[in-house]
């Protein structure tokens, strides 16, 4: 899609503007594009020595099946940790220089009584920044890891949550609220307004660290979709963050700021890396870019307080995860990739099918399977009365299933399309439906 280059520039202004022009996001907005001119410049100069250490796939929905280098989405993760790092004296500067005197003296300040901020170096803030780039640190090794040696869903599935662990210490630290606001309707008959989920908001925001990374995994397998998506949820949630720092209350500016700062040049990093991903291929993008990318939305959610907004953006992936769940917990079989089939006579995808005659699916499945089949949400085949097979159960072969057989381009294209209209609604669902069910929008009040 040619219009994420002139979409994400207009984004990236609008929010410069929103933001009204605060330095840190002024900084964090030109480090990305910075970024975007490494990653663009970098790629095509280390594909070769990507395949020559092993790390290619091959392109399943092309003639011949080429090889082209794998994993390439490590190239914008790095780039991503060193502008961040780049970026710290940068945002923290004016806070070493010009409240303090300087020579050693960092509890002097030179500025007037009056004018001396309320901490002199915002620890709090330098915390949250390291803590984020700790954790997305960690996931990167972990995609890496599972990149070169290809680890097995058990054992890597809640390693994210180890590397989370920094980051909910600073959450619990700084802001530590663990209570969720019960609905109007629902106050005045249970006589509370909040309830605290203690330990349980912990749990939530760990499952978040995983179920993110990993969803972003397995809504996969054609040109440009691990990326787009990632494109299209930066672009609506820098969409979420201008309209706090526009219409929201001021003390919402600072988590939205946070979030700006954290997703800006990731989405610069991740265009560049869409410049090579998109339709016709020329490197994938690899298991590393996926849990890097999905960490990010956690981390932002989580540290920008706005984790369930977060989530509604992911709708389009909860969908994908749930619809799955029956080939991922063993119900029905899933074969090692459940890509749309290519096929080579007409160029289009088509919808691929798990095997039910080699693993029969479990017997009390069957007759789901059916009503599924029934209601056009799955295709199965039929052979003397007995089911053989079943499309395998991803959106992006239920889109096949709906529409019939697409490009591998155009199928990308309706995906993202899709991500950003639910998006789109989530957002305004969300700010309409704070006012309908608690009385008030944070975008307006703050609780
Ligand atoms: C996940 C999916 C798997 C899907 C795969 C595609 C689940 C449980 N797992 O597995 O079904 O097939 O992603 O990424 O849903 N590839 C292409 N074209 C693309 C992208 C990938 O042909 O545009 C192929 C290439 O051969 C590439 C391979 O997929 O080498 C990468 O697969 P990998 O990321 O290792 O698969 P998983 O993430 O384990
Ligand atoms: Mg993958």
């Amino acid at each position: 899609m040619g219009v994420f280059r002139i979409v994400v520039p207009l984004v990236t202004v609008l929010l410069i503007c929103c933001s009204k022009q605060h330095s840190a996001v002024l900084y964090s907005s030109g480090f990305a594009l910075l970024g975007y001119g490494a990653t663009n410049w970098l790629i095509p100069r280390v594909g070769n020595s990507f395949i020559k250490i092993g790390l290619f796939g091959k392109d399943m929905s092309k003639p011949g099946r080429p090889v082209i280098p794998e994993s390439v989405g490590a190239v914008s993760a790095t780039v991503y940790l060193l502008i961040m790092l780049l970026c710290i004296p940068f945002m923290f500067y004016k806070y070493m220089v010009t409240t303090t005197s300087g020579g050693g003296h960092r509890d002097i300040s030179i500025l007037e009584p009056s004018e001396v901020p309320a901490s002199f170096f915002p620890h709090d803030k330098l915390s949250e920044y390291l803590s984020s780039i700790l954790c997305l640190e960690s996931t990167i090794l972990l995609g890496i890891a599972d990149d070169l040696f290809d680890l097995r869903w058990r054992h890597k599935f809640f390693l994210p949550a180890v590397g989370a662990i920094p980051l909910l210490i600073v959450y619990y630290v700084d802001f530590g609220a663990t209570h969720v606001l019960v609905p109007g309707f629902m106050q005045n008959w249970l006589k509370i307004s909040t309830i605290d989920l203690g330990w349980l908001y912990y749990f939530y925001m760990v499952s978040m660290t995983i179920f993110c990374p990993n969803s972003i995994n397995i809504l996969a397998g054609i040109n440009g979709l691990e990326v787009g998506q990632s494109i299209v949820l930066s672009i609506l949630a820098l969409i979420n963050d201008g309209l706090y720092l526009t219409l929201g209350h001021s003390t919402t500016w600072e988590n939205h700021r946070f979030s700006a700062i954290l997703v800006l040049p990731f989405l610069w990093v991740s265009l560049a890396l869409y410049n090579w991903n998109c339709w016709p291929a020329k490197v994938f993008v690899g298991d590393t870019y996926c849990y890097f990318a999905g960490m990010v939305f956690a981390v932002v959610g989580i540290l920008g307080h706005f984790s369930k907004t977060m989530l509604m953006l992911f709708l389009p992936q909860i969908l994908n995860f749930l619809y799955s769940v029956p080939q991922l917990f063993g119900l029905v079989p899933c074969p090692r990739h459940r890509l749309p089939r290519f096929n080579e006579k007409d160029g289009l995808l088509y919808p691929s099918r798990a095997n039910l005659q080699e693993t029969p699916a479990k017997a009390f499945f069957l007759p789901i399977l059916k009503i599924l089949h029934y209601f056009k949400l799955i295709e199965l085949e039929f052979h003397e009365g007995r089911v053989v097979s079943c499309t395998n159960m991803t959106l992006i072969n239920l889109v096949l299933v709906w529409l019939g057989p697409m490009r591998e381009d155009k199928l990308c294209q309706a995906i993202l399309q899709l991500q950003f209209a639910v998006g789109i609604l989530a957002i305004v669902a969300r700010h309409a439906m704070g006012k309908v069910l608690f009385g008030h929008d944070n975008l307006w009040t703050i609780e």
